[in-house]
């Protein structure tokens, strides 16, 4: 009756899916999100229900307010309340950065609607539920992108530096009753990469990573996930923060 209860976005695959495991495990009831494909996020969900949790399998387009307002109402009857929320959920488009020609506006709306305006307005569809449980945390997973120049865009970096901005414009306004904290990962192991770069491109920028960092490694979503979690579940104290999870390779490269 009295488990708390964690929202990820983008929750059926990736970095979303170890993160909504990772909450289960640890004692919450879940909201696995996702907006195109059911199939994987009922594989995450049973994943889930074996660690206990209740589960609310929910198909939402972040970049709709109606979906994010109708999402927190869904919780709200279900549950009652909102710990955690992580807004993972994240779109681009793979474009060199010299190839000024390669975006246009049009790129630029639909990647802002999902990584920034979905945030926000997942954020203010939360926001009165958060706030009933004091502690409770947000994490918005930004990117090394927003810091490094480095990234499958220009219109990617540029919207993860504004969600980033995001974060620390909201972590006054949301206090004291409620954290907010964003991080940025490095080259992560999911099918992001693997879809958009495909299987040579990919396993050559894996070496390079591996190869310029001091940790020797690519992240794993688990890295990333055990970051929210304790940004969500601990980290009393902790809020306006931007934490790197890249094996040091943005701060300290070796190449
Ligand atoms: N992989 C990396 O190297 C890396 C590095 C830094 C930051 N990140 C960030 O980490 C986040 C997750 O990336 P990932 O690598 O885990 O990607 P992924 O494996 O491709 O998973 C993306 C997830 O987001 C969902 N999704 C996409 N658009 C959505 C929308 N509009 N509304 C709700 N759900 C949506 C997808 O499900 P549907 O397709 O069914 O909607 C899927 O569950 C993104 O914000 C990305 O920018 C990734």
């Amino acid at each position: 009756m009295n488990r708390k209860v964690a929202v990820v976005t983008g929750s059926s695959s990736g970095i979303g899916a170890a993160t909504v495991r990772r909450f289960a495990k640890n004692g919450y009831n879940v909201v696995i999100n996702f907006s195109r494909n059911a199939e994987p996020a009922r594989a995450v969900a049973d994943d889930c229900q074996a660690f206990g949790a209740e589960v609310l399998l929910y198909k939402a387009n972040v970049a709709d307010d109606a979906d994010c307002r109708a999402l927190a109402s869904a919780v709200e009857e279900k549950w009652g309340r909102c710990d955690a929320l992580v807004n993972n959920a994240g779109t681009t488009k793979f474009v060199a950065a010299a190839n000024l020609e390669g975006l246009n506006a049009q790129d630029f709306q639909d990647i802002y609607a999902v990584n920034v305006i979905g945030a926000y307005q997942m954020i203010r569809a939360f926001a009165p539920l958060m706030k009933r449980n004091p502690g409770a945390g947000i994490v918005n997973v930004s990117s090394v992108a927003s810091v490094s120049g480095i990234g499958s865009s220009v219109a990617y970096m540029a919207s993860k530096g504004a969600l980033n901005a995001m974060t620390f414009g909201l972590a006054r306004a949301l206090a004291p009753e409620v954290r907010i904290n964003a991080v940025g990962p490095g080259m992560v192991e999911t099918p992001w990469l693997q879809n958009g770069l495909g299987p040579e491109r990919y396993e050559a920028i894996r070496q390079t990573y591996i190869k310029s960092t001091p940790m020797s490694a690519t992240i794993a979503p688990e890295d990333v996930a055990d970051a929210c979690f304790w940004l969500c579940d601990g980290a009393r104290k902790t809020t306006g923060e931007f934490i790197l999870i890249d094996s040091g390779r943005t701060k300290f490269p070796l190449l």
